[in-house]
């Protein structure tokens, strides 16, 4: 099947071979599996990765954060420049969709998803984490958009999340020099939240997570629906839809048994409803 015939990113069928999932109570672990070439994106790992992502949201509140990371030596090194060199505008439009499909996927999942940069996170890849609810990155991770050095542009919402991640000079500087730029110098404009020795990575993520499921998880959905939607709002339409979301959380069990834990100074143990 050519690039152009395939139908890129529609969740695949049957057990997965290039996206591993791993749950431990409430926190879920995907890693992308194809190190030979650098978990580079091609329709198939968009198609796992998009499933992955819908088997995890059909488990309601059992799953309450993820941590999305690579295999090998990349966390993505971008989207797959093999089978993009082959195909004409509408094959890369459907491409394109189903990158942004994903993305918006992980975006708008009712749990926080953090992305574990442990290593090249390139295009495509760092398009992905920038899907995610934040980063942390290993010592020695690459990031950046290097597509005009393709003769292209970011078209898995690049522009978009990393000009609303970084702010527009940034962005505009990346994306047009399609320079990589080190996890350090992520850190320094605010790509990335965190940077740890490699070896600790994904047990710091994995803890960051476990905070995360520990919390009341209708919350943390509402806090990432209000903190996505308010960003394209003016400020009075977006406080008023916090108005309504920190409303809608009263009368949940979640809410009541947050509040009488702490005024009985205990623990809450939240179910999600
Ligand atoms: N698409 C397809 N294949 C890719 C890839 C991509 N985005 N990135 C890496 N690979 C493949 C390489 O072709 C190579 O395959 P091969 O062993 O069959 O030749 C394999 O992954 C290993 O990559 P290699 O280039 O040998 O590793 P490196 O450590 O020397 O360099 C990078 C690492 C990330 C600097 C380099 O692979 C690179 O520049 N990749 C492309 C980055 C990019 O432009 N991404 C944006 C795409 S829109």
């Amino acid at each position: 099947m050519t690039a152009q015939e395939q139908q890129p990113g529609s969740p695949a069928r049957g057990a997965l071979q290039l996206v591993a999932v791993e749950r431990t109570g409430h926190v879920a672990t995907v890693t992308i599996q194809r190190p030979d070439k650098l978990n580079a994106l091609n329709p198939a790992v968009l198609g796992e990765l998009t499933a992955a992502f819908h088997d995890l949201l059909a488990q309601g509140s059992e799953v309450r954060a993820a941590v999305l990371t690579g295999a090998g030596k990349a966390f993505v090194a971008g989207a797959d420049i093999a089978e993009m060199a082959a195909m004409n505008s509408i094959a890369a439009k459907r491409f394109a969709e189903a990158g942004h499909r994903l993305a918006d996927l992980i975006e708008t999942a009712p749990f926080p998803v953090i992305a574990a940069v442990n290593g090249f996170a390139l295009g495509g890849g760092c398009e992905l984490a920038l899907a995610c609810d934040f980063i942390y990155a290993a010592e020695g991770a690459k990031l950046g958009q290097p597509e005009v050095n393709l003769g292209v542009i970011p078209g898995f919402g690049g522009t978009q999340r990393l000009l609303r991640r970084v702010g527009p000079g940034r962005a505009r500087e990346l994306i047009y020099s399609g320079d990589m730029i080190t996890a350090e110098q992520a850190l320094a404009i605010g790509l990335v939240n965190a940077v740890f020795p490699a070896a600790e990575l994904l047990a710091r993520a994995r803890e960051a997570a476990l905070k995360i499921a520990s919390r009341g998880p209708l919350a943390v959905a509402a806090a990432k629906r209000v903190l996505l939607r308010g960003e394209s709002l003016d400020l009075t339409a977006a406080n008023e839809l916090e108005a309504q979301a920190f409303a809608a959380l009263f009368g949940s069990e979640d809410q009541q048994l947050g509040m009488k834990a702490f005024l009985a100074k205990s623990q809450a143990t939240f179910t999600g409803k």
